[in-house]
């Protein structure tokens, strides 16, 4: 198998490249990344020698044709990710997220050759707090963010391409992932580190929103378990039934750093915060045998947060910058 990687430089890319290459010894892995803000190739350095890095965008035909002629698949997780700056700047997430995906699709098709598009469950729009309803396959996009619509555009993209040309392509939809290697603007990175250094967790409004949490290795293997077992032209939502408020993301972090309860601040609420995601993985457990490992978030959240005390080096530059986009957000 040649695969190309994109966005794996990122947090989710760069795990699933060192998963593969650990897992999978045959495999001949390409990563072809941007290296924006979100990316650093410093994370692939233990696997150099195994993996061709190509620094280059997915929004440009020409380096996207070559590496596509010249692998047998592609896992497309490259994206401007963090919904608090697509509201911030819409137009790094059309053209990464939307015109990429076109590129991709448009050299998969070109050369006949197998596509797995990454995706978010943000693609479904938010479910009511109180609401006993999960995601399904079956439920109808309606994105609510630049960030959600710019992903559910690449998502209908790929589902025309397989419909209108016949693209061999796969989709997954997942929940919110955590682990080592994730930006620190995302929630739960950028709470560990301010406990790490002193400052208060930020709560956006009341904190009551719900996220379905999933670490990235569980992702990851749902990726493996579609790419080698799952059906073309089908959708697979990937989640481990992890549904939290993010109070009790922040108590957890709390009691796991050893401080008190009610150590955070409420801060000001994002526009047209999404209130809860929540999915249902019938599909793809049923049709893949796929199961997360990490059960119990408490370990996953104990490894995440060993992983960001030992790696400060990692996050710091990138803490400072991060946090002096928020105070001018006034979040
Ligand atoms: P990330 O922001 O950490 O990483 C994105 C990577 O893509 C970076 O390495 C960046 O340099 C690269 N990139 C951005 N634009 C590019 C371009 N035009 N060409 C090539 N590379 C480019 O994001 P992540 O959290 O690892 O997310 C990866 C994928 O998974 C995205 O498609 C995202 O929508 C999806 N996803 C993320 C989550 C989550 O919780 N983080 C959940 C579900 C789905
Ligand atoms: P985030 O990691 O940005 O993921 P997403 O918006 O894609 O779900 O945020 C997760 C949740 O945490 C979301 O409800 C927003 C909230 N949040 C905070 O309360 N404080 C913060 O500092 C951040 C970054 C997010």
């Amino acid at each position: 198998m040649r695969l190309l990687v994109t966005g794996g430089a990122g947090f989710i890319g760069t795990n699933f490249v060192l998963r593969t290459a650990a897992t999978r010894p045959d495999w001949q892995l390409t990563v072809l990344d941007a290296l924006t803000y979100a990316g650093n190739r410093e994370n692939l350095a233990s696997v150099a020698g195994r993996v061709d890095f190509v620094h280059g965008s997915v929004a440009d035909a020409d380096v996207v044709d070559r590496l596509v002629a010249s692998c047998d698949a592609v896992v497309h997780f490259a994206a401007e990710s963090h919904n608090d700056n697509s509201l911030d700047d819409p137009w790094p997430f059309l053209e990464s997220n939307v015109i990429g995906t076109y590129r991709l699709l448009e050299a998969v098709r070109r050369h006949a050759k197998r596509l797995h598009h990454i995706s978010t469950d943000e693609v479904y729009g938010d479910l009511e707090l109180d609401d006993p309803a999960r995601f399904t396959e079956d439920t109808p996009l309606n994105p609510s963010s630049p960030y959600s619509a710019s992903k559910a555009s690449a998502d209908l993209l790929v589902r025309a391409w397989v419909r209108s040309f016949g693209v061999n392509a796969t989709l997954s939809n997942c929940s919110n992932n955590y682990g080592p290697y994730q930006h620190v603007e995302k929630f739960i990175p950028r709470q560990i580190t301010n406990i790490l250094t002193g400052v208060k967790p930020k709560l956006y409004g009341q904190g009551r929103n719900v996220r379905d949490w999933i670490h990235v290795d569980d992702h990851n293997d749902a990726v493996l378990a579609i790419l080698e077992r799952g059906r073309s032209g089908e959708t697979y939502l990937i989640g481990a039934d992890g549904e939290l408020d993010n109070r009790a993301i922040v108590a957890l972090l709390l009691e796991l750093m050893g401080k008190a309860g009610d150590w955070f601040e409420l801060v000001s609420d994002r526009p047209g915060h999404d209130l809860r995601y929540a999915i249902d993985s019938s599909k793809l457990r049923a049709e893949t045998g796929w199961t997360p490992r990490y059960q119990d978030i408490r370990a996953g959240l104990t490894q995440t947060i060993s992983w960001y005390r030992d790696h400060e080096d990692w996050w710091a530059g990138a803490k400072a910058r991060t946090e002096q986009t928020y105070r001018r957000l006034g979040r």
